[in-house]
Order: structure tokens, then C-alpha cells, then sequence
């Protein structure tokens, strides 16, 4: 049962698609308004848990800590922080006796503090009004299967999309991207795309190239005979540049993000001095999005779109006022504090809070300041893109993934989480996130694979790889200047082959669970706990889930380790793959086991009664996989039938003995 509670809703986000009418009875939090914020209290008792949070720091259980939805670009991602590039304001409270879940619909900042400064209570705070839409149900399950029927159904990617993408912020020219299509075909590892990051464009103007890719549409389309596709960055911002065309358009047409009077608002991003194109307001929207054309004409099928929080390096205005003043001290006699003033000015540049409050969209007419409706913005601009991509071509799938996102965005685009590092706690955060953005409504996701930041190491690239090849965007992308860390730059290159083949093999079951959950708004990856609920024991598990049907994860995220403990739910049958052609199988009872893990092999457990469909053979990208020579990795004595939704979304039924 769905109720909605209205608290002079500012704005609306269009998260919710369904109508619900609003409750006049007493909400389930002890609300107040007080010291100009809306504030919502919960007392816990001590085994209550809290679900959600999608794109998050720490545990899939979120108790604990406090965490602040303002979409930000911070690539320093610790466990310290409380906001990442995203806000899904959606949690779910398990009691003993009561479990609801809660989404708070605003596009503004808001707080969850769960269990931080009373250790027992939960206060969700905003200043702005907003929307509560409270869920009950007996079961987490049916708790999310009904928030997600009402936030509309998540974006389903090509297939393509789901195979492997190499990619790195460096990679500049034509004959670069040569140069990863040969290494990838000379050391026999499966490839279907590459990102093509900003430096391919010209002068960081989106939708261009630079002038290495000549004979641009005969290049993409030889890429694409080879079933290898390029996937093109699409920052937020738009370079200031009177021979820039969509600079001039924007312009003309006052498409831009502006001050309080209405005049343009310059800020700093990848391209220098730009404008921000107002994806808020609906002409400048539908005008954003057919500029995609330029590159869907040119044969591209997928796009990722950044740097949308939005991330600024600077505003004009202050720039220029914080140079002026750091200019007179040239040559004055420096005390410390000087010193510390001038350094904190230049910090202040970046991400200063109050660009967001001297920037104005005009939304029908009216301005509306960012700052309040802020965390709408990555949201907005792949609504633009998708939208268009319908008018282009509506019965075609296109690849798009955002960095920022707002719940409301997952039924246009998946998201990859952002600036993470090559640390192996970052590894655990990826397997920890899947569940909590399954539950806010995002199923293509994935994290960068070895990391983006800092140097990566070959074991690190490796392990990660290992939990990669689960996850629906496989992505390896790296930051510039970090080690180079495409596979064939290992000297284990055969374990990298291998591990790739196992993202082949298993592509079938991967594909055919994601489409299920999306289209039954179910999770494609869930805590222990949701499915073992009378098992007290995964309550507490944060380093296991469970993938799709059957499959049990547990991977390595520990330096050194060659093995792990695994809490086994149920009885499974443990698989140790060596590649797409070579595993072996044993089973294990319900419990603890140490489980040997080489760095050479990749463990995962089938439960009992259950089977899954593989692609047994060595496959060079998702179109060497024949739906028709399927096998299966059997655990069940008894009869046992599969819905297997195969690459055309054709569903097929088998029955395994
Ligand atoms: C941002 C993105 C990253 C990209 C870089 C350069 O940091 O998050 O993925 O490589 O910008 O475009």
C-alpha cells in the first residue's frame, strides 16, 4: 500500500509517474517543522536495519551514518563522505514487527541522518517542501516491486552494451583507438566497445572530434563490421565560442543556464569559459537532445554523459575576483593567515555552493533558482538525450550512461558511479552499491573496472575484472596520468583472457535475469538477508549477494588473499571457473566454508534445486554467443524450468532434468 504525504511540494521532479492520492491521515514519522526544515524522526530498535540509498558510501545496511543527497563531482570517494554524483532519496526501514519503505521526493538537498547523532533515530531533514510516498507491504520484496512501479520502468540498454568496453581519459586520436582494436585482436580478448573521452573531441566541444578522426563515418562503420562500437563523452557544458554552432544557438535562443537578470552565466569546465544549456527548461531540452543527431548520423549507438552534478571548475565572476585579489598581493609582505587566504580562494574556486545559488533555469517562464531544484540536473540531461533517441528512432535501444543521476532518470539512462580509485576497498563498495541502486530503480550499472584513479596493480585489475564480469556495464576505464591498465598491458594477459571469456559465458544468464528483474521491477542483485530472512546469520552479511535466480557472489577485495570465508545460506554447488570452456563443480551444505580462490580462477555458487544457462566457448564479443548452443550448470535433482529471455528479448522455456 503506497501513501503519499505532501509538505508544500516545491517542485516537481516527475520521479513519480502515477498518480496517488494524498494521505490525510498521520504519517509513520514523527514529523515537525521546525528552524525552517521539514523534519521526519524514527526511533530504532537495535536490529532495525535501513536499505537503499542507491549511489552511496559504506554498507548496503545504511544505518549508521549520516548521508546528504547534493549531487557532487568529488573523486576522493571514503567512507567520510555523505554525498556522492547522485541523490536517491529511497530507503526502506526493516523492524521486527514493521517494515516500510520511504521515498522522499525533492529535488533539493536533504539529509538522512540514520543513527548518527542519536545513535537510535533516524531525522530525515530539507529545508525545501516536498513529497513522502510511504510503502507498506509484508514483504521488502513487494516494498520495492511497488516503489518501483511507481517511479516506471528502468532503461534497458542494446546487448551490445553488455559486453566488455575498454576505455581511458588519454586516449586522443584515431590511431590510438587503432592501436587498443589491434592490441585487443592480437592478444585474442573479447572486445565491444570503447569510450572515447574528452580529448577526442575538438577543443572539448561536444559532439565533435578532433581533426585525427578523419573519414569519420567509413571509420565508425569498419569498427562496427567488426562488432566493436565507440562510445562518445557528452559533457554537461557548452564551450564559449563564437564558431561553435551550438554555442550560437544556444545563445541566440537563451537555452543557457542564467543569473538572476536573466544574463548568461559563465562558468569553468573541461572546455574553459562555458554555458550550462538549461535541461530544465523544455525547449532547450528537446534542443539539446537533437544534437545527438550529429553522431547518431555518423553510425554511434551509445554515449555517456558527465560531468553533470554539474561539476564546476570555476564561475567568471569569481574567477575574476578572486585573480584581482591575489593579484595585489604581489610584492606586500606575506603574513601566514595571507598565505592560507589566497590558498583557500583558489580552492573555493571549484564546486563553490554559491554558483548553484547565482544560477537560474527558466522553467515555463519563471525562474527558478538552482540551488533548489540542484540535484535535478544530470536527471534532466539524459531525459533530453533519451527523448530524442525515441524520436530518432524508436525501436532502437541506445547506450547512455550518466554520472549524476536523481531517481526518475533510471527509466533514461544507467549510470556508472562515478570517479572511484584503484583501491580494494573500492572493490567491496562496487559490490556493496548493486543491490542499493537495484533498489532505487537503476539496473545498468557498473563501477570502473581497476579503478579510475591512481596507479592500479595487475592482482587489483584482475580481482576487480572478477566481479566486473557480473555486473551489466563491464567498463575498464582509468583517469589520465595514472598506470596504463588495459589487460594486454599485464603480464598475466591469459588470466585476463580467461576471465573475459567467463563474462561471455555467463552473458546469457546475466542478460536474460537483468531483463526479468527490470521488466517484474524486482532486484537483479539482493542482499542475503532478502531472501533469507529467517536466517539470522545474513542479516549482518555485507560482503555476499545474491545474482539474479540462483547465484551467490562472494568475491575477493583483500590484497594477497588467495581465499576467502563464504557464508552459505542454503546448499550450493560451489563452480570454479578457469575460463569459458573449463570448470569444475562441487557441492557444499548450508554454512561456513573457507573457499580457495587463486587469482586464476573465478568462484561463484549455483543454490540447490537450480540451474544456469552458460555459452561454453571462447567468444570475441557478445555477437559470437549462439542462443542455440546453450549448456547448463546443473544443481537440481528434480525437474527444473527456466524463462530464458535470449538477445532478441524472445523468451524461451526450458526444462532441465
Ligand atoms: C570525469 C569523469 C571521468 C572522465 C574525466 C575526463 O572525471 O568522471 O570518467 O574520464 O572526467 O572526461
Amino acid at each position: 500500500m503506497i501513501k503519499r504525504y505532501n509538505y508544500n511540494l516545491l517542485y516537481n521532479t516527475g520521479s513519480i509517474i502515477k498518480n496517488i492520492e494524498e494521505a490525510k491521515d498521520k504519517i509513520i514519522f514523527d514529523y515537525r517543522y521546525d528552524n525552517n526544515k521539514n523534519i521526519f524522526k524514527y526511533e530504532m530498535n537495535k536490529n532495525t536495519i535501513i536499505y537503499g540509498l542507491g549511489e552511496n558510501v559504506r554498507g548496503i545496511n545504511k544505518r549508521g551514518w549520516v548521508y546528504t543527497s547534493f549531487n557532487t563531482d568529488d573523486p576522493d570517494i571514503h567512507e567520510t563522505r555523505s554525498s556522492l554524483y547522485a541523490s536517491h532519496n529511497f530507503i526502506i526501514i526493516i523492524d521486527e514487527n514493521k517494515k516500510f519503505g520511504a521515498f522522499f521526493d525533492t529535488p533539493s538537498e536533504i539529509t538522512f541522518d540514520l543513527g548518527y547523532q542519536d545513535i537510535d533515530c533516524i531525522s530525515v531533514e530539507t529545508e525545501n517542501g516536498l513529497n513522502v510516498y510511504i510503502i507498506e507491504d509484508d514483504s521488502i520484496d513487494g516494498i520495492i516491486k511497488e516503489f518501483r512501479e511507481i517511479i516506471g520502468e528502468s532503461y534497458i540498454p542494446p546487448f551490445w552494451a553488455f559486453g566488455f568496453c575498454q576505455s581511458r581519459w588519454g586516449y586522443k586520436t584515431k590511431e590510438d583507438v587503432l592501436d587498443i582494436v589491434k592490441n585487443y585482436e592480437i592478444n585474442n580478448l573479447p572486445l565491444d566497445s570503447i569510450c572515447l573521452d574528452i580529448d577526442c573531441l575538438d577543443n572539448y566541444k561536444d559532439f565533435t572530434f578532433n581533426s585525427s578522426f578523419d573519414n569519420k563515418k567509413d571509420f565508425i562503420t569498419e569498427l562496427k563490421n567488426k562488432n566493436i562500437r565507440l562510445v562518445p563523452i557528452v559533457d554537461a557544458a557548452i564551450k564559449k565560442d563564437g564558431s561553435y554552432y551550438i554555442y550560437n544557438e544556444m545563445l541566440k535562443n537563451k537555452y543557457y543556464c542564467m543569473d538572476k537578470d536573466s544574463n548568461p552565466y559563465f562558468v569553468g569546465v573541461w572546455p574553459g569559459d562555458s554555458l550550462l544549456p538549461d535541461y530544465l527548461n523544455n525547449n532547450a531540452s528537446k534542443w539539446f537532445g537533437s544534437k545527438y543527431k550529429e553522431l547518431l548520423d555518423l553510425g554511434i549507438e551509445g554515449f555517456w554523459n558527465d560531468m553533470n552534478e554539474p561539476a564546476l571548475f570555476y564561475s567568471r565572476n569569481h574567477v575574476d575576483e578572486v585573480f584581482k585579489y591575489i593579484g595585489e598581493q604581489v610584492g606586500k609582505n606575506f603574513e601566514v593567515e595571507d598565505y592560507f587566504k589566497n590558498k583557500g580562494m583558489v580552492i573555493g574556486l571549484q564546486n563553490n555552493l554559491n554558483y548553484y545559488k547565482e544560477l537560474y533555469h527558466n522553467i515555463d517562464g519563471k525562474l527558478i533558482r538552482h540551488y533548489d531544484i540542484h540535484n535535478l540536473y544530470g536527471y534532466k540531461m539524459a531525459e533530453a538525450a533519451s527523448l530524442y533517441f525515441k524520436e530518432y528512432n524508436k525501436n532502437k535501444r541506445y547506450l547512455l550512461y550518466s554520472r549524476s543521476s536523481h531517481i526518475g532518470s533510471h527509466r533514461y539512462s544507467g549510470i556508472w558511479t562515478g570517479d572511484n580509485a584503484s583501491w580494494w576497498n573500492h572493490i567491496l563498495l562496487n559490490l556493496k552499491m548493486l543491490p542499493s541502486l537495484n533498489m532505487c530503480g537503476y539496473m545498468y550499472i557498473g563501477a570502473d573496472s581497476a579503478g579510475f584513479g591512481q596507479n592500479t596493480t595487475e592482482d587489483l585489475a584482475i580481482r576487480w575484472a572478477e566481479l566486473s564480469i557480473f555486473t551489466p556495464l563491464f567498463r575498464n576505464h582509468s583517469a589520465k596520468g595514472t598506470r596504463n591498465q588495459e589487460y594486454y598491458n599485464f603480464k598475466n594477459i591469459d588470466i585476463f583472457r580467461n576471465i573475459l571469456s567467463i563474462r561471455y559465458m555467463i552473458l546469457p544468464y546475466l542478460y536474460s535475469e537483468f531483463i526479468k528483474a527490470v521488466k517484474t521491477n524486482s532486484l537483479l542483485y539482493k542482499p542475503l538477508f532478502m531472501e533469507f530472512s529467517n536466517d539470522e546469520r545474513t542479516r549482518e552479511i555485507e560482503d555476499e549477494i545474491i545474482f539474479g535466480e540462483s547465484i551467490l557472489l562472494a568475491p575477493i577485495y583483500v590484497q594477497n588473499a588467495s581465499g576467502r570465508y563464504v557464508y552459505l545460506p542454503d546448499d550450493y554447488l560451489e563452480v570454479r571457473v578457469k575460463n569459458a570452456k573449463e570448470f569444475i563443480t562441487r557441492p557444499l551444505t548450508k554454512g561456513d566454508h573457507y573457499i580457495k580462490m587463486n587469482l586464476d580462477e573465478v568462484v561463484f555458487f549455483i543454490r540447490k534445486g537450480y540451474a544456469i544457462p552458460i555459452y561454453k566457448e571462447f567468444a570475441k564479443n557478445v555477437y559470437d554467443i549462439n542462443y542455440d548452443n546453450l549448456s547448463w550448470i546443473k544443481n537440481n535433482d528434480n525437474l527444473y524450468e527456466y524463462t530464458l529471455v535470449d538477445k532478441d528479448d524472445n523468451y524461451r522455456t526450458y526444462k532441465i532434468k
